[in-house]
């Protein structure tokens, strides 16, 4: 499974990136609102930060406005993804960007019908949201179990890029459910590598290592 990084904040995708564990970086309005920065900006420097699908997404909430937004973004570089709302106006302009050879990741997706119609309209991407879904008692990751059955039934190339995602179990079922790739925020990411027992192995590693008396160099 790929790890996408979902921020805005370049400090973190910088760090990511230089433990080599990032595969790529998913961005949203309110993850921009929330850095501060100018948006174009913010996604010109990411593209050139990590060479994987840097998503950057549309405003507009009709289809001119949607393709003329996700024109001008993919114009930035080679590695923007236009991120289109799963609405039938961003189904079209998902179909639209994909003739165009350009690659867009569906997003706000609920449902596994709504992941049906993304992929027929030819979406890289699909990003159904496990949280919100989960904050609202429904089981978000039975979704990416659904999708990953209905993608593989008929063959869709759509990659499942399973979002909204707020804990390392919530990493560790994505996988599991076969999701093609997590968009995880920093922390979490950072998070998987922990382990008490590990802690409490290198601790006593140093300590009996120590006590040899040797170094290695
Ligand atoms: C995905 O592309 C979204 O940016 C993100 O995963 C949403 O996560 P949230 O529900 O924690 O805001």
């Amino acid at each position: 499974m790929k790890f996408f990084v979902d921020t805005a904040v370049i400090d973190d995708i910088r760090e990511l990136n230089d433990y080599g564990l990032l595969d790529g970086v998913t961005t949203n309005p309110s993850l921009i609102a929330k850095s501060g920065r100018d948006f174009k900006e913010v996604i010109a420097e990411i593209c050139k930060l990590v060479d994987g699908p840097v998503s950057a997404e549309v405003a507009a909430m009709n289809f001119d406005g949607m393709v003329a937004e996700g024109e001008y973004l993919a114009k930035i570089a080679d590695n923007v993804v236009i991120k289109l709302p799963l609405t039938l106006e961003g189904l079209k302009a998902c179909r639209h960007f994909t003739g165009k050879g350009i690659k867009t990741n569906v997003t706000l997706c609920f449902s596994a019908n709504q992941a049906l119609l993304a992929a027929k309209a030819g979406a890289t991407y699909i990003s159904p949201f496990i949280g919100r879904l989960d904050d609202l008692s429904i089981d978000g990751m039975e979704l990416i179990h659904e999708i990953r059955e209905i993608y593989d039934n008929y063959g869709f190339g759509t990659n499942i890029l399973a979002a909204s995602i707020r804990s390392a179990n919530h990493v560790k079922e994505a996988a599991l459910a076969g999701a093609d790739v997590a968009t995880i925020p920093p922390g979490v990411i950072k998070g998987l590598a922990n382990h008490v027992l590990t802690e409490k192995g290198l601790d006593q590693f140093a300590k009996d290592w120590a006590a040899t008396g040797q170094s290695i160099l």
